[in-house]
């Protein structure tokens, strides 16, 4: 029997997912994000279950060319653009569509040899001031691209850095208004909302929307959880118990005895620790879930177990089944309770983890 710990994908899910974003953007097209592997759950896996959308966005040059090479037709974006002026004679020949944020990248596509159909996202920084032109130096790269006989498309677009923080519109209301300013009479098409701007801000939807998180089941917010706002889970990490043992009170448990037994009790060993994926930072009291209760993570999380408390779960033995995250385990509370975010569990699930659908 193979090491019991793996990550099961939902497809149907993902597919469910794409609907919300549908169903909020009704008029905007939709460019699924699936970078960093789909945000772990698998390139091509992700892709297949959502064919339906109207395009794709990524960093990985290489991910684009095998994401095109599968057969995908839809539009596929280079998020953070080229790094390098060979990498646009690849994006000619897979007609891939790329971000231009810098005034590097213009330069490297003038150097370069492209000449046609080339379809640019051209990125504005209205605030979040990590990518993107800024107001003052938006109308000379326009007037830059719009002389280039390759650039045949060009769409604005810009990211929110605070759209995920609560319902008001203060959080987005001055790079809004900053966007509005810039592209304002230009009549090119505009993308701007993440999944907190699509769920929260439907003035963002504009031609594009760009969902990463929503769609894998977990929530932008902290607070909304994934079930209100009808998101499902894509993602199950799950595993078994190994070894139960029995303290006695006074006994410490695992590395650093960081957790010590106030009376007799028993604990399980889980087949999963932080060389899965799983956050070694997460403090005893991370909510885990074994034969279906919830209990608790205790003590120090290591490379390859972790220990959970059986306390009020008899039944719980070797073989019992754990869910570390997923369904009936939103991935958001344990990432919470390891002061993180559920984006970072989900992508940081290592090559080791067997991924199954
Ligand atoms: C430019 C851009 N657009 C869209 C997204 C998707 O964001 P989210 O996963 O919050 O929906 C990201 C992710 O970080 C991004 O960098």
């Amino acid at each position: 029997m193979p090491r019991p710990i793996q990550a099961r994908i939902d497809l149907s899910a993902l597919e469910h997912n794409l609907s919300v974003v549908r169903r909020h953007a009704p008029r905007s097209r939709v460019m699924a994000v699936i970078k960093a592997d789909a945000y772990g759950h698998g390139l091509l896996r992700a892709a297949e279950a959502l064919a339906r959308a109207d395009g794709f966005a990524m960093l990985e040059l290489d991910a684009a060319v095998r994401l095109r090479d599968a057969g995908y037709r839809q539009t596929i974006l280079l998020l953070e653009g080229f790094f390098d002026v060979d990498e646009l004679a690849l994006i000619e020949q897979y007609h891939l569509s790329t971000v231009i944020h810098h005034r590097e990248q213009l330069a490297m596509l003038s150097a370069s040899k492209v000449r046609r159909r080339l379809d640019v996202f051209l990125k504005l920084n209205t605030g979040m001031n990590r990518l993107g032109f800024t107001l003052e130096e938006f109308p000379a790269v326009l007037e830059t691209l719009k002389a280039n006989s390759a650039v045949e498309h060009i769409t604005l677009m810009t990211h929110f850095a605070r759209a995920d923080e609560s319902h008001r519109s203060e959080n987005i209301a001055a790079q809004l208004q900053r966007f509005n300013v810039i592209a304002g009479g230009r009549y090119l098409p505009r993308s701007m909302a993440n999944s907190a701007a699509i769920l929260r801000f439907p003035e963002t939807h504009a031609d594009w929307v760009r969902p990463g998180i929503m769609l894998y089941g977990a929530s932008p917010f902290t607070d909304a959880t994934a079930e209100e706002l009808d998101l499902h889970p894509a993602m199950t990490v799950s595993s078994k118990i190994i070894a139960v043992q029995s303290l006695k009170a006074g006994d410490g448990v695992g590395y650093g005895h960081t957790f010590r037994a106030g009376q007799p009790m028993r604990v399980g060993v889980v087949a999963g620790g932080y060389a899965d994926g799983y956050p070694r930072h997460a403090p005893t009291g991370t909510p885990v879930m074994v034969n279906g209760k919830r209990t608790r993570v205790i003590g120090r999380v290591s490379m390859d177990m972790l220990h959970v408390d059986l306390s009020d779960i008899e039944d719980a033995g070797v073989g019992s089944p754990v869910t570390l995250w997923g369904k009936g385990m939103p991935v958001d509370e344990v990432a919470q309770s390891a002061g993180t975010v559920g984006y970072e569990l989900l992508c940081a699930l290592a090559p080791r983890m067997q991924k199954v659908t």
